[in-house]
Parts: C-alpha cells; sequence; structure tokens
C-alpha cells in the first residue's frame, strides 16, 4: 500500500466520519455521547463558519469556565443548568407517576459531604435571618410512611448567598444539613427564611447571560435531596410561595406541586415562619437511574 493511501481525506464533507473512524467503537457512553457531540460541532462550524479568531473567543470562554470551577463552585454545573441542559436530563430520566415528588436540577450549590445533624436541631450556625421551622413527611404512593429515609437539605440565607459563596462570612456548613427521618418517616428541623438571589453573575457564565440580556433571578427556596433504600432518589425543591418573583425563575425550575406557604406566626412579637412539606418516592425500577 502506497503512504498516500493511509492517508484520511479531511474535508468539510468528511471531517465527521473523519474523526469517528479514528475515535472507534467503545462501550464507554462518556466517550460515545462526546464523539456524538464532536459530530454536533463539526455541523455547526458548517452552519455558522466562525473565523479562527471568533472561535477561538469561543475556546477562550470555555476555559474561563474550566479555571471558575473548584470544589467550592461550579461553573461548568451552572452552565449546563442555565442552558437548559441540566433540566433537560432530569426530565428524561425521572418522569414519575402523578402525586410522586418531581425531580428539579441540583445545582451547583449542593455539597455531599454535608454533616449528619439531630432531628429538630438547627442548620442556622450563624442565627441570622428570620426563624423557619421545616416539618416534614417522607411516604411512598400508597401514602405509606418511608421510616429512616435521608434527607439532605441546604439553601441560601436571607441575603441570598450560599455558605460557599461566602467562605469569610458564614461559618462552614451554614444552611446545610443531613437527618434521617424517624420511624413514622417523619422529620423536623429548624432554619432561618431563605431570599431569592441573583445566579452567580460574577463568573464567565453569569457574565456572558447578563450580557445578553437573559434575567438571572432565582425565588426564594429549599433544596432537597431525599434517598431510601429500593427507591428512587429525590432531588427537588420547594419554594416560598409568597415571593413576588416566583415567575420569574431562571431555570424556570418552578413547578406548582413544589410551592409552598410558609405560615409566620409573631411570637413574642417576633415572626417566626413554618413550611410542611411532604415527599412521596417511587419504588426504584428496573433500568432507571436511582
Ligand atoms: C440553585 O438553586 O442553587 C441554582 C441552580 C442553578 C443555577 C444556580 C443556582
Ligand atoms: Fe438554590
Amino acid at each position: 500500500m502506497s503512504p498516500a493511501a493511509e492517508l484520511i481525506t479531511f474535508n468539510e464533507a468528511t471531517s465527521a466520519e473523519a474523526f469517528a473512524s479514528r475515535f472507534g467503537a467503545t462501550d464507554d457512553a462518556t466517550a460515545r455521547l462526546l464523539s456524538a457531540v464532536v459530530g454536533h460541532v463539526h455541523q455547526l462550524i458548517k452552519e455558522f463558519r466562525p473565523t479562527p479568531e471568533q472561535w477561538r473567543k469561543v475556546l477562550d470562554f470555555l476555559t474561563e469556565v474550566g479555571h471558575a470551577s473548584d470544589e467550592r463552585r461550579q461553573e461548568w454545573v451552572l452552565f449546563s443548568d442555565l442552558v437548559g441542559a441540566s433540566a433537560l436530563v432530569e426530565e428524561i430520566n425521572s418522569r414519575r407517576p402523578a402525586g410522586a415528588t418531581p425531580n428539579t436540577i441540583r445545582g451547583p450549590f449542593f455539597r455531599a459531604d454535608t454533616p449528619h445533624r439531630a432531628l429538630g436541631s438547627t442548620i442556622s450556625l450563624d442565627g441570622i435571618g428570620e426563624p423557619l421551622m421545616v416539618d416534614g413527611s417522607v411516604e411512598d404512593l400508597d401514602g405509606l410512611p418511608i421510616p429512616e429515609a435521608e434527607i439532605i437539605t441546604w439553601q441560601a440565607n436571607a441575603e441570598g448567598c450560599y455558605e460557599n459563596q461566602q467562605p469569610d462570612l458564614q461559618p462552614e456548613f451554614n444552611l446545610r444539613g443531613q437527618f434521617h427521618a424517624d420511624q413514622r418517616g417523619r422529620f423536623h428541623y429548624k432554619t432561618v427564611r431563605p431570599a431569592g438571589y441573583g445566579v452567580p453573575g460574577d463568573g464567565p457564565v453569569g457574565r456572558l447571560f447578563s450580557q445578553a440580556g437573559y434575567p438571572l433571578h432565582r425565588p426564594a427556596h429549599l433544596h432537597f435531596v431525599v434517598r431510601a433504600p429500593g427507591f428512587e432518589t429525590i432531588t427537588t425543591h420547594i419554594y416560598d410561595a409568597s415571593d413576588p418573583k416566583l415567575g420569574e425563575d431562571a431555570l424556570f425550575g418552578v413547578r406548582p406541586e413544589l410551592v409552598h406557604p410558609f405560615e409566620t406566626l409573631m411570637v413574642d412579637g417576633k415572626p417566626i415562619s413554618r413550611v410542611t412539606v411532604k415527599f412521596v418516592m417511587v419504588r426504584a425500577r428496573p433500568g432507571r437511574s436511582k
């Protein structure tokens, strides 16, 4: 065979195939997805025909997103959330029967190392903000309690900031906690009312979106992950029904069944709010992600 016969012809018509012929077949799902992404990128370049300078700017943006990501800040997750990719993956993977608690995106502020706390304790380590009591229950679709379900919660403070956004101002793990429901599937804890907030606009993703005039507001909410053996994990939000910006969520994440009244009582002249939440879990189904 002459050396010329081994050359792979690379031009506008063959670029994606030329790449695929070298990448080869693999069982690795991430590699297969990346290979498909390459095909779409080639298509996009053919359609939009960027100049090398314009393409360089795209690469510079992606580089900045990577540099802005570390164990405290996940700018790539923010990117995926804001372009609707995270929500679409959730939507495709976690369609649930009526009555079950829907999944929403987890967002960039989750911490897997959230400490365990005793039922009834507070997750507000600095005590700043208007007190909020959370009462919850975890049950299956038949209304039967799920004893000892595990509940992880995290939220912004009264100024709309997460603990890992303000490491110098908030104690580590402020407004985060992991609880085990009791034998009746019930749990309760104390916290403070979260404020709505702007999606971080100080990184490359927020800057790009604000330049494009995209609204970056999130209405006030609590985040939850609820797990129990034999059930699909719930990753969801509970929204404060009194937030006037409920309809303006940057992520289109507000669903009516996740909006709850945060009722306020005056105790000794001071406001104390309470919210009651119910999580309804679905039994794990074969072939579906847990
Ligand atoms: C959040 O709710 O914590 C969140 C989700 C996506 C982007 C930014 C923040
Ligand atoms: Fe949030």
